[in-house]
């Protein structure tokens, strides 16, 4: 259970910040669900009390702008319509609806969080915030969302865009990526709640964020919380969310090897526990630089250069990820013997490379070479 901040300590927040236009709490909760009624987004999540098709769009949600997440929910929650269904498919085809999400971790929990659902809690999806957190994936975040909109449970929930609205509106400048920020911040937000409309209020202050308090040149003027917003009135909006630290991205290069062997080529299952595992790829070779082409015959790729023939390179591709930059070349090599292969790959047919899941890296290349 999360511990909530007394009336007195959230005022001493308030008038810290020596806010001219002192406004009750209950009045913020209230202007937000106004704003709400009148500028929120109609979503297939949304109006809905199934806590299953709730947690999939906000998985899906962390990841992806509303625009195209709602495209895989629907195709989503089309093959997987109930946590039962989601828990008897193949993790694979679980993965194939993923594609292109990124992040496929966080499909790999929600099968496995389904089939928790099935065996502990008899095939229901709980309804309270400590069950539905003993679920593999789910933080405080999403278990607020879900026991929230689905149930209207007193949680508030804190995301990005909940961050932003209240460091602009409050002027906190605890960094939101400090244990002492994140604590300070769903205290503010717990108590901030609107305990009887906690679904409502939490839908409203996302939108809010996502559509009037954006990140960058929000509309200041146009805003309904303006005459109380304290960034606004010191004109600091800019200043804030605070955060004390700078992702670190590491780089990575990758070449892949395309096989063509007459109609069929290779792949290889991504095992090991890094960026996309479980996916399919090409055969890869990883350095520390990107090979040049002369750099090719060089390379022990193959048990025999002889019988390898090098039909193409593609231009230098840069894949960004969220804490790494891969530098990708894809490398068409054809050949007639699969002896010269250094490793045992999945032998398949070309025309079947559209039914593996594999990275958006992949797939982008192949709807430009192979169809
Ligand atoms: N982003 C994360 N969850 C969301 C939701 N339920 N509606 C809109 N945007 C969101």
């Amino acid at each position: 259970m999360r511990k909530k901040i007394s009336r007195q300590k959230f005022k001493a927040i308030y008038k810290y910040k020596k806010c001219n236009n002192y406004l009750l709490m209950s009045d913020f909760s209230m202007l937000i669900i106004a704003w709400y009624e009148q500028n929120g987004r109609d979503l297939p999540w949304r109006n809905i009390n199934d806590s299953y098709k709730i947690w999939v769009s906000e998985v899906i949600l962390q990841q992806t702008r509303v625009d195209q997440g709602r495209d895989y929910y629907l195709r989503f929650i089309s093959r997987f319509p109930t946590v039962g269904a989601l828990a008897d498919a193949e993790e694979e085809e679980v993965l194939k609806h993923w594609q292109g999400l990124g992040y496929y971790s966080r499909a790999r929990n929600l099968h496995y969080a389904s089939k928790q659902v099935m065996t502990d809690f008899k095939g229901v999806f709980p309804t309270d915030y400590d069950d539905v957190m003993k679920l593999k994936g789910i933080g405080a975040y999403t278990a607020a969302a879900i026991v929230s909109f689905a149930h209207n449970r007193p949680y508030a929930v804190v995301d990005g865009n909940v961050y932003r609205v209240l460091s602009r509106y409050f002027a906190i400048d605890a960094p939101i990526d400090s244990a002492k920020g994140k604590k300070m911040f769903f205290e503010l937000a717990q108590e901030l709640l609107d305990k009887k409309q906690a679904g409502i209020y939490n839908q409203a202050i996302m939108d809010f964020g996502a559509l009037q308090c954006v990140p960058s040149n929000p509309d200041c003027n146009g805003c309904v919380l303006k005459d109380s917003c304290l960034s606004f009135g010191n004109d600091e909006v800019r200043k804030y969310p605070v955060k004390s630290k700078k992702t670190k991205v590491s780089n990575r290069y990758f070449n892949y090897l395309y096989i063509v062997n007459g109609e069929f080529t290779y792949l290889q299952k991504r095992t090991k526990n890094d960026i996309w595992k479980n996916l399919y790829e090409f055969p890869l070779i990883e350095s520390s630089r990107l090979y040049e082409t002369e750099d090719l015959s060089r390379l022990a790729l193959f048990s025999e250069t002889v019988g390898v023939d090098v039909l193409k390179i593609s231009a230098p591709v840069k894949h960004v990820l969220s804490h790494q930059c891969i530098f990708t070349k894809f490398y068409t090599v054809a050949i007639s013997d699969e002896s010269v292969l250094f490793k045992d790959f999945i032998k398949i047919p070309i025309l079947d490379l559209d039914k593996y899941p594999v990275s958006r890296l992949m797939e982008m290349y192949l709807e430009k070479t192979t169809r």
